[in-house]
Formats: C-alpha cells, structure tokens, sequence
C-alpha cells in the first residue's frame, strides 16, 4: 500500500466500511442499521476523549448528560425560532440564556446580549455591529485593533467584511501591548478587541486597561469571553486572583460568552452581551418591503432550530451554579498538577501565568516541540499545536479532571521530551509546515495547501 492510499484511508477512514453515497439511495434504508452505523462512528470517535487524553474541544465528557441533553433536543429539534408564535417557548428559552450568561459577566439592568451559533458566529456579529454603529459617525474605512492573539474568527469576519485589522504584539507577559494598541488607533477604528482568555495560551489580556484606552478614544471595546468568560467567574468564587475582564470594568462595551464551550451545552450555542441595547440595535436588520413580508432578524442565521436553545437552556439549569462550581474546581485542580508538573521537566517552559488552559514550549533551541507532540501523539494525547512560537497546550476540560490522568500525561510528557531530546534534528511528524511559513511565497503555498485540505473535507471519500 503506497502512503497516498494510507493517507487517504486516514483522512476518509470509513470508505471501505460504508457505503459512499454520491446520490440518494432509491429506497429508505433501515433505521435501526443506520442507527447503528452511526453509534458506532460516535463509539470509536469519542473514545479517546472520553478518556481525557485530549485538550479542549470536549468541555463536558458527561454521556449522560449528553443524552438527557439530546432527550430535550428532541422536543423542539424541527422548531424553527423564527416562528414564535409557534414557539414562544424559544423567547423564554433564549432570553434567560442571556439572562444567565448576564449576571454570570455582571452585566446592569442596561445589558443585553442574542444567542448565536458558536464562538466565530459571536465575534463577527460583534464586528459588524461597530461596524454598522461606527458607519453613523461617519467611518468609511473601518479598521479595527487587536492583539495577534486574538480569535482568528475575527480576522475572518473582518476578510468578509472588508475591515482592516491592525494586530498589536505581545508584552513578554503574552499578553497585549496596550501602548501599541494605542499607537495603532486612528479616526477610522471602530473597536478594540481583548481576550478573556486568548485560544492560543488561555490568558487574560489587560482588560481595564484596553478598555480605558478605547472609551477615551470613543470608541467600543469587545471581550472574547468565548472560552474562558464561563469559567472566571467560578475562578473568583474560589479565589484564584483573576483580574476584572466583564462588565465591571468601564469602556467594555460587548462580550463573547459560549455555552457550548464551559457551559456544559450541546454544540452550536453562544451568547454575544452587549452594555447596553442601543448598540445592540445595530446588529438588527429589518426589511419592510420585500414581497415574502415584513422580515426581522437578530442576526445572521435566518432558521435556527428550537432544539439548540432550549437544550441549552436545560444544560445551565440542570447544571447549577454548584454544579459550575464543581467541575471548575476540578478544572483549575488539574490545570495547577499539569502547570506545576510541565515546570518541573527540563527544557519545558510555560508561557505566562495560565490558570486552565497551559501553553508550554522548548525553554532551548536543541529542544524541538513538535518532536514532543510526535511522541505525546504515538502515546495516545491530542495537545494543540501553536506557532509564533512554536509551543503546545493542553486546555483542560472536565474529562481532564478524571483522577490519573494528569499524573499520567505528565510521565508521558516527560518521556517525550526525551525522546525528543534524543532524536534532536528529525524533522518532526506534527508541525511539520511550521517554518515554511513567514515569507510570503511559503504562506501563499500554505493557503494553496489549506485550500486544498478544505476541498477534500467536502469530498465524498474516494472509492
Ligand atoms: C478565545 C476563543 N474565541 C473564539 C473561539 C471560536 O469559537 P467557535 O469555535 O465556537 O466558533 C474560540 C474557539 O476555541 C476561542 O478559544
């Protein structure tokens, strides 16, 4: 077998299982047999997870949680939200999502927020939104500021809409350069961006700092809360020392908060919060004259169904703020073991001061972290790989927290480094393309690359 054929067995690895279907089979297929191919897929797909040995992605590990979950699903998955006087169970549903998220982010009786479809869904309409409210004072060139942190969603939302980004370096701290941030405004910013805390190392940027900067420059300030803002608040409340990042803070004026992350919700959920209603307004579009009818939206999906919010919904109140409690001191349990163990091994470093999610990479040139992860990989782990530097992390989630599996990454990890240690100078298997990148002929290959990866995930498996 060449290594293109093992390769393609990877990337569409149920090709000689199932059928590959290029059309509609003319007659129904059996419901039980397709259930039962699919249980299966889910079975071995989720096994390593289940197990704890991967980084983020799974929050809350929890089957029957899961399931109960699915059982409400189930109840309003055909409900389209649009329809509410259909479905006015979708307005309570929605609403006290927000409601929650709200008080969770101290948010005043002016705050206000939507549920969108996930964390890039929350972060562009936030960009649209200063967009729209920057476009009445007259910007016809918008650009925005963040640190190179920041979510890539927002670069997405800003390539689609057409917004300038100006990205602002790090302090050695990992975290924004507010005076460059300051350096980079000019008339036509119509936000600045912080992380609460950024995907790339889980750390907090100098919230109340940024947000000073951009109230006296006029202008809003968003928090992606998107993977952390459901956590710090259970931080406090068991006093860890996290610095103000919500609505407590002045001249934040939106925040990103997903449920489907450190809310325990089933995939597909987040909540965009803004300070006050007005700003909100801008994120409405409403056409009075279309022949369909008058047509209202939120936001950007037309459709939505009812199962996602009231599924959410009934993850927040069945998992209650003892709940949240709980599972956040055993997330910031586990993270303290994995941080404390990582610092330990030589010729590892931890980038910054994380709290749940520990980045790490070679604290010397001989040292390559991308070997690490090869060997952390063959051991059965799913770190995420970081560039810029080149770096891993492990951002723990609840399956994380089951009793071994720290102590046991940890004593993979060590191994790892040595074998890294000694097969210094073999290109590594994971992060392969790092390097490649930088100039602008390598990213112009690697977009090419990444093109192509994305066309084939639309692909039906070759037979
Ligand atoms: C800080 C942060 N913001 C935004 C996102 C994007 O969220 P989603 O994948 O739900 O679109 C992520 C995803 O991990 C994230 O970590």
């Amino acid at each position: 077998m060449s290594e293109f054929d093992d390769f393609i067995d990877g990337f569409y690895p149920y090709r000689k299982q199932s059928i590959n279907y290029r059309r509609i089979p003319d007659e129904p297929r059996d419901r039980a047999e397709v259930l039962a191919e699919i249980k299966a897929m889910a079975r071995a797909e989720d096994s390593m997870g289940d197990e704890g040995r991967v980084s983020g992605s799974l929050y809350s590990g929890d089957h029957e949680h899961y399931g109960y979950l699915g059982e409400v699903f189930a109840q309003f998955s055909h409900a389209n939200v649009l329809q509410r006087d259909m479905y006015p169970s979708a307005t309570k549903f929605e609403a006290e999502i927000v409601a929650m998220v709200l008080d969770l982010v101290n948010g005043d009786a002016n705050a206000c927020g939507v549920v969108t479809s996930g964390g890039s869904e929350s972060l562009i309409t936030a960009l649209y939104t200063y967009r729209e409210a920057a476009r009445e004072r007259g910007v016809t060139k918008p650009n925005v500021v963040w640190p190179i942190t920041a979510h890539v969603a927002l670069d997405k939302g800003a390539h689609w809409m057409g917004i300038e980004v100006r990205h602002a370096p790090l302090t050695e701290a990992y975290t924004a350069d507010v005076g460059a941030m300051a350096d980079l405004i000019d008339d036509q910013t119509i936000a600045l961006v912080g992380s609460a805390g950024d995907y790339g190392h889980g750390l907090i940027d100098p919230i109340e700092e940024i947000a000073a900067l951009a109230a006296e420059r006029g202008i809003g300030m968003h928090v992606d809360g998107c993977l952390g803002g459901l956590l710090w608040p259970w931080a406090e409340a068991l006093g860890y020392d996290i610095p103000l990042w919500d609505f407590r803070v002045p001249g934040v004026t939106s925040i990103s908060a997903d449920t489907h992350k450190y809310g325990y919700a089933l995939k597909g959920t987040s909540a965009l919060l803004y300070r006050d209603k007005d700003l909100r307004r801008h994120q409405y579009f409403t056409y009075p004259d279309w022949p369909g009818g008058l047509y209202l939206s939120p936001g950007l999906a037309g459709s939505r169904s009812g199962g996602l919010i009231a599924s959410t919904w009934a993850a927040m109140v069945t998992t209650g703020r003892s709940g949240y409690l709980s599972a956040a001191r055993g997330i910031f349990e586990t993270a303290t073991t994995i941080r404390e163990g990582i610092e330990a091994i030589d010729g590892l470093q931890v980038i910054g001061d994380p709290k749940f999610l520990v980045a790490f990479m070679a604290d010397r040139d001989d040292l390559d972290i991308y070997l690490v992860n090869d060997a952390l990989k063959k051991a059965g782990w799913r770190m995420n790989a970081l560039q810029l530097p080149a770096a891993l992390h492990f951002c723990v989630t609840r399956p994380n927290t089951r009793p071994g599996v720290a102590e046991a990454f940890l004593e993979d990890l060590q191994s790892a480094v040595d074998y890294a240690a000694a097969n210094a100078g073999t290109p590594a298997e994971s992060g392969a393309m790092y390097g490649f990148g930088g100039t602008p002929q390598g990213n112009q290959t690697i977009n090419m690359l990444m093109s192509g990866v994305l066309d084939a995930m639309h692909e039906v498996a070759p037979e």
